[in-house]
């Protein structure tokens, strides 16, 4: 796909990109599951941009519940109270996680998110190790990029030598998961290695996504929460881009049986619409700070605007049965991915509306993607893999429409 670019002026520089390669495409507005470009194509978004936009693009009453708080109070300190950010979490404590993640803290973005909870974990349990499961994704800055495991933490990392990778169940260039018994012995095996007690926090994604959304075999991840129990360990579930229905449930732990002691949010909390992320712990580990300083601090983390966001976030998710209707839509993929690899050269990998298309070759995962772009369908491509993560408001219609035209990329 060509360039096709008229509002950038050449100065801007863009992430993760050769510059003389950015930006391909240039959106001048989008609605609901499409975007429109500037030369006038309306582009199916099967990547939620960046797996943010869970609702679709441009919701109203997000967007008014954005100026009403900014005309009441545009800014409050992190260390005040205010009424949005009083009620978020009592919503997020009150249904949205499970009961007992009762405690909540604020910040801007998801790697923010995973510093703290690593921050706490390890100033709660006095040890410092964190061992993080690899392929996994948390963040290009600070402790985020440390605890990546991913092609690009050798650029990205500040070289936090406590920070200890160990293998999920995915093992490189292996399109299926080891068994959860396998898994589970390399996962001790690395943890007796530091010695247990030396060890913070285990971190995890449940369905690591920017690695291929690697759907764990059953029952490996609660053996992995039932250790750390047993150690001390704090377990941190990372549901920065799974988190907000994206698997067909809130959250992609959920589908695991299992109890994390911190949960990183962002992203779709505010369903794209501004940063704001947010650590979730329980009353044992928040108890640590009743008496000594949390010591972290974001200058917009739970402003009146972030919690507004999310608080109209929550609405629409609530209100349109979202993630049950995700649930259902995300069966539809399933049924496409099963019928559509039979035979084919690529595997394809998915829970709920989150899905991988794996073509085991870079260059024509690259040439699938360009392709699929070329039919006004956007989805993101890393290494041989095309991720597929649609709005979940997505109509049955355009999910078909998407995966027809990803079928004929395919077939080229
Ligand atoms: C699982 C996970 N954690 C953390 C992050 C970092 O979030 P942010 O880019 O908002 O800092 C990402 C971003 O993609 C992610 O996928």
């Amino acid at each position: 796909m060509t360039a096709e670019v008229t509002n950038d002026a050449g100065r801007t520089l863009y992430d993760w990109l050769a510059q003389k390669n950015a930006p391909v495409l240039d959106v001048v507005r989008a609605e609901g599951v499409w975007f429109e470009t500037a030369s006038g194509r309306r582009v199916l978004d099967f990547a939620s941009q960046l797996v943010a936009a869970n609702l679709g693009h441009s919701l109203r009453p997000i967007a008014e519940a954005v100026l009403a708080e900014s005309e009441r109070a545009s800014y409050v300190s992190p260390a005040m109270a205010h009424p949005a950010k009083d009620e978020l979490t009592r919503r997020l404590t009150g249904g949205v996680l499970p009961p007992h993640l009762t405690r909540i803290s604020y910040c801007a973005t998801g790697n923010e998110a995973v510093n703290d909870a690593i921050r706490i974990a390890r100033t709660v349990t006095g040890r410092d190790v964190v061992l993080f499961a690899t392929p996994g994704y948390h963040g290009a800055q600070g402790t985020g990029a440390d605890t990546s495991g991913d092609v690009r933490r050798d650029l990205m990392r500040s070289r936090f030598t406590d920070a200890v990778p160990f293998l999920g169940p995915y093992r490189p260039g292996v399109s299926t998961p080891d068994s959860a018994e396998v898994a589970l012995e390399r996962f001790v095996t690395a943890a007796q290695a530091v010695g247990p007690e030396r060890v913070a926090a285990v971190l995890v994604e449940a369905v690591p996504g920017s690695n291929g959304v690697l759907v764990p075999p059953a029952g490996y991840l609660a053996a992995v929460g039932e250790f750390c129990a047993r150690h001390g360990i704090l377990l941190v579930c990372d549901e920065v881009m799974t988190g907000f229905g994206r698997t067909g449930r809130w959250f992609a732990f959920e589908h695991e049986g299992v109890r994390p002691d911190l949960v990183t949010l962002g992203k779709a909390l505010t369903a794209g619409f501004v940063p704001l992320g947010a650590v979730a712990t329980t009353a044992e580990v928040a108890a640590h700070f009743e008496s000594s300083p949390f010591v972290s601090g974001h200058t917009f983390g739970g402003t009146p605007i972030q919690c507004a966001a999310a608080l109209a976030a929550l609405d629409a998710y609530e209100a349109g049965d979202v993630i049950a209707a995700a649930d259902r839509a995300g069966g539809r993929l399933a049924d496409w991915l099963a019928s559509a690899s039979a035979g084919a050269d690529w595997t394809g990998r998915s829970r709920g509306l989150f899905a991988a298309v794996d073509l085991a070759d870079g260059a024509r995962a690259g040439e699938v993607a360009r392709a699929l772009l070329a039919s006004d369908v956007y989805c993101l491509q890393r290494g041989t893999f095309l991720m597929l993560a649609p709005p979940l408001v997505v109509s049955d219609e355009e999910l078909d429409l998407g995966l027809a035209r990803l079928g004929e990329a395919l077939a080229r």
